[in-house]
């Protein structure tokens, strides 16, 4: 009978100890940037390709975009409507893994109609205007400059307005190209980016 108790304990405290060890564990891991990036998927989409109007693509954007734009947000230097609560919960560790992940993906196109007239005054405009840093028709960008080809046009249009009002700087050497720009070309370089496939 005793026996029988003392075996009974033993077999409890065996499984409560390896339920610990799972947990510790676990704690130990860093989580992965697939695990990160499933909270991201709501909105940016399945692997960063955004299916709404105003959440950016992430797909193929670089490494260095990514997290220069997370901690901005974090910090509250870029203004946001939801990054800037989110960012908040991540640390410059989560940024990299979060970045590396969505830099590993092939950039997202999306599909949407612009105009046409537009797209054509956008594209003699941008060699001189944007393509310094804007690489590549926008595939590419610059250190952390981020990709706007194929991005969402309410999107570029929003972050677009944003700088002009001041909310979000705009880095100085782009502000020195976008001044001399009148509303229609800065609006038609964004219909020409929007439109790369
Ligand atoms: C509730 C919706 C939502 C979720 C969840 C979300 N985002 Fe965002 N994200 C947005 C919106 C909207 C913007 C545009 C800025 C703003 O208004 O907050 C944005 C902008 C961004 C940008 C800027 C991209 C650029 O081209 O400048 C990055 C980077 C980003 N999000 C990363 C992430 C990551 C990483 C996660 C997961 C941890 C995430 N987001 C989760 C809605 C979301
Ligand atoms: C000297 C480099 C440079 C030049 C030239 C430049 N940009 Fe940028 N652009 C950047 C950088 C860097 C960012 C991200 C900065 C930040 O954190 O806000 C950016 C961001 C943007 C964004 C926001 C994209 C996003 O996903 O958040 C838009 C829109 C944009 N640029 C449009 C333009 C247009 C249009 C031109 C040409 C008139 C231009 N830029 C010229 C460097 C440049």
């Amino acid at each position: 009978m005793e026996k029988k108790r003392w075996i009974e304990r033993s077999a409890r405290l065996a499984l409560a100890t390896s339920a610990l060890a799972v947990c510790a564990t676990a704690a130990a891991l860093p989580p992965s940037a697939a695990m990160l990036t499933n909270a991201c998927a709501g909105c940016h989409g399945t692997l960063g390709a955004s299916a709404g109007l105003t959440m950016p693509s992430l797909a193929g954007q670089s490494k260095e975009a990514i997290v220069d734009a997370m901690k901005k947000f974090k910090s509250g230097e870029r203004p946001s409507t939801v990054m800037g609560r989110l960012a908040k919960g991540y640390t410059d560790a989560d940024f990299a893994a979060m970045g590396g992940f969505y830099a590993g993906q092939k950039l997202h196109m999306t599909q949407q109609t612009v105009d046409p007239k537009r797209v054509a005054k956008g594209a003699s405009l941008q060699e001189s205007s944007c393509a310094r840093c804007h690489i590549e028709d926008g595939k590419e960008g610059k250190a952390d400059t981020p990709a706007m080809a194929g991005q969402w046009l309410p999107y570029l249009q929003m972050q677009m307005a944003m700088y002009m009002q001041g909310t979000r700087k705009m880095p100085d050497e782009m502000a020195e190209k976008v001044k001399p720009l009148s509303a229609d070309d800065i609006e038609s370089l964004l219909h020409f980016y929007a439109n790369v496939k």
